[in-house]
């Protein structure tokens, strides 16, 4: 104990008759009401808290701030509960306090986010399941833990506007945001505040965000594009086809790629998947001139699986149509054709067969008679 700190056995008493007595928040109720017991407790902390000079060293060397910004505590989901610093904070009860043993600014968050399990269990088990999480016990200090990504003090309403929720990811992800950001999703998220596109977690998840590095995420990853590329009233807003889910899986290469998802979910496989064509963060509308599917871009996106292409082998593929009159007028026809030539020969056929049959039972019938 340092003798500095000796001052601060008085200040303690002192705050709680200056809670009581002055502390605005206290009055916050109005003439009438009782002042409200949580915040005049909290006073009690903030006597001291509420001062940005105070702050202690820690055996890194490093100085952690102990300043709590009261105003945005009580603007935060917790502070307009009416929470007591306690709540969250239960093993200090007055001052002086249990010592901590963080040895660094970044040892005390890893100690203390856990105090947001008491109240979130289902949120933290979750939690526990991310490639965050795994990262973290993998030895990567700086894989985001609660306060990371919601702060401890000023925790407020995550995807309120919606737009916070790629801005929070931003902050160690800031290369994959530039990217979203123009994309064709990212950009109708932040210009327009458009709700029907994805934000990063509509695609990862968030507290439970799988390794998207693997086969079985890869395999997988057309059924997140599907969530909404096959909504009819969603695509229908913005003149989109919803038939590409169905032109992928019923061609060479879905047909692969579903195959694996139900026998091998962990094999990999050189097939494409919807981001192989489109891109990922940077998915671009059918008509940017960025765009990877744009006729003049495409030849090299299938040169990247088909190196030997040339510039006539993307119409090979029909991409997401079915053939039509005026989309592959060629197929259509031949398809429409056989469409009718099946039927009448099989129909043909089957007719030949039953009447040979009806005249050859008919003749044993009439033999009789006529003889
Ligand atoms: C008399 C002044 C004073 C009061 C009142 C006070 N603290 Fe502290 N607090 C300190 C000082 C000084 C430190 C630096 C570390 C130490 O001396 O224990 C600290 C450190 C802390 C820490 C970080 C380190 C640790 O021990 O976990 C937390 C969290 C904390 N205080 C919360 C609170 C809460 C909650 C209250 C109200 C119940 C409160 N404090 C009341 C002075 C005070
Ligand atoms: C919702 C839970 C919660 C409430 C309520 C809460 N705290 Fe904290 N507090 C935390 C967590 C978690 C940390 C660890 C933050 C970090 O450093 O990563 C923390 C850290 C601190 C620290 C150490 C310095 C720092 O910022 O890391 C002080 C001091 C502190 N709190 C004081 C207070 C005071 C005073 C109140 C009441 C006005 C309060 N806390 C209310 C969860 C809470
Ligand atoms: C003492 C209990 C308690 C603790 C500890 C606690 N919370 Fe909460 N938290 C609540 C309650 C109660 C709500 C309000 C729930 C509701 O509105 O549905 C809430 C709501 C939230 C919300 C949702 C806000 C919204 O508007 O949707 C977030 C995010 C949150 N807490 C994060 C945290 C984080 C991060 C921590 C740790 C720093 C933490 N909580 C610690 C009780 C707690
Ligand atoms: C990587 C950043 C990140 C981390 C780490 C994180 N959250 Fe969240 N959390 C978010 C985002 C973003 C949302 C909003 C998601 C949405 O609306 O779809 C959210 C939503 C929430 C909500 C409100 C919705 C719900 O699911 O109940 C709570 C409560 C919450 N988080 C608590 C926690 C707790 C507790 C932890 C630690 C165990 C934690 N979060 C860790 C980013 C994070
Ligand atoms: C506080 C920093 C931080 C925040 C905030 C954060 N992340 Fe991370 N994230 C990391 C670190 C560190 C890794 C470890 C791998 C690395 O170095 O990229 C990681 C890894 C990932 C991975 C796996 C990458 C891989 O190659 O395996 C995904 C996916 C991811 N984060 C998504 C998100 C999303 C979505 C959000 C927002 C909801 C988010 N992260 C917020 C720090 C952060
Ligand atoms: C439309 C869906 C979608 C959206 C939106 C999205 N991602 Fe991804 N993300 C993916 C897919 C699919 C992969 C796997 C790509 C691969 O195999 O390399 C991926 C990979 C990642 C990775 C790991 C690989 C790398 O490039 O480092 C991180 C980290 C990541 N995303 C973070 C984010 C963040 C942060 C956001 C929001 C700004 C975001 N993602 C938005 C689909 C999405
Ligand atoms: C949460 C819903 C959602 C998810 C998930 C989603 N999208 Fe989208 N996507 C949209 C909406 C809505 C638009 C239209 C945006 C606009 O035009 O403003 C769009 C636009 C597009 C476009 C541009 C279409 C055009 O007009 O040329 C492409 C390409 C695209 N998405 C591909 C993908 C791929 C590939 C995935 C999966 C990796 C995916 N999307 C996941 C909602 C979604
Ligand atoms: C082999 C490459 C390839 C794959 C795989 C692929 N696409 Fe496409 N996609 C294209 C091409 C090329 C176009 C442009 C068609 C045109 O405009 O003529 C396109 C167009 C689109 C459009 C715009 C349709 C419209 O109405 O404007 C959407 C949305 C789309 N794709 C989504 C997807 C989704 C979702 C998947 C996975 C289920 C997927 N794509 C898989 C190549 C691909
Ligand atoms: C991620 C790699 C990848 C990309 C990108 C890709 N393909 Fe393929 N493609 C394959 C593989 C692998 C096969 C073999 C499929 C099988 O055997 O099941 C294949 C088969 C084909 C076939 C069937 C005939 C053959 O050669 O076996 C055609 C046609 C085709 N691709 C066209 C395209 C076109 C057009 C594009 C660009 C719009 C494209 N592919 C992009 C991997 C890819």
């Amino acid at each position: 104990m340092h003798l500095r700190w000796f001052g601060l056995f008085i200040a303690l008493p002192l705050g709680f008759v200056l809670a009581s007595q002055f502390a605005p928040a206290a009055r916050a109720g109005g003439p009438d009401s009782a002042p409200n017991p949580a915040l005049v407790e909290n006073q009690v902390c903030l006597s001291c808290h509420a001062s940005k000079e105070l702050s202690m060293k820690l055996p890194s060397g490093e100085t952690q701030s102990l300043y709590t910004d009261e105003a945005a505590f009580n603007a935060s989901v917790h502070g307009k509960q009416g929470q007591r610093c306690t709540a969250c904070h239960t093993n200090i009860t007055g001052y002086p306090h249990p010592p901590t043993t963080a040895r660094s600014i970044r040892d005390l968050s890893l100690q203390m986010y856990t105090i947001c399990r008491q109240c979130h269990e289902k949120v933290y088990q979750q939690a526990l399941d991310s490639i965050h999480a795994k990262d973290l016990a993998a030895g990567n200090s700086h894989a985001p833990v609660c306060t990371d990504c919601h702060t401890a003090h000023a925790v407020t309403t995550p995807d309120n506007p919606r737009s916070r929720i790629p801005q929070t990811c931003r902050k160690c992800h800031s290369l994959i945001f530039d990217q979203y950001k123009s994309s064709v999703h990212g950009a109708a998220l932040l210009d327009q505040s458009n709700p029907d596109v994805p934000t990063c977690v509509d695609c990862h998840g968030v507290h439970n965000i799988p390794d998207p590095t693997t086969n079985a995420f890869r395999l997988k990853s057309p059924e997140i594009c599907a969530k909404c590329h096959t909504d009819k009233a969603l695509m229908k807003k913005y003149n989109i086809s919803t038939n590409v889910m169905n032109t992928y899986v019923a061609d060479f290469h879905g047909t692969t790629v579903e195959l694996f998802v139900k026998q091998s979910p962990n094999t990999a496989t050189n097939k494409p998947v919807c981001y192989d064509c489109h891109g990922i963060h940077d998915i671009r509308n059918t008509k940017d001139p960025k765009s990877t599917v744009i006729k003049e871009n495409l030849l090299k996106t299938c040169q990247q699986c088909h190196p030997d292409a040339t510039a006539d082998f993307p119409t090979a593929w029909m991409s997401h149509y079915d053939a039509s009159p005026t989309q592959y007028p060629a197929m259509y026809y031949v398809n429409l054709f056989y469409l009718i030539l099946i039927p009448v020969v099989i129909g043909g056929m089957l007719g030949f067969v039953l009447l040979d049959a009806a005249r050859r039972i008919l003749n044993r019938f009439q033999k009789p008679g006529s003889a």
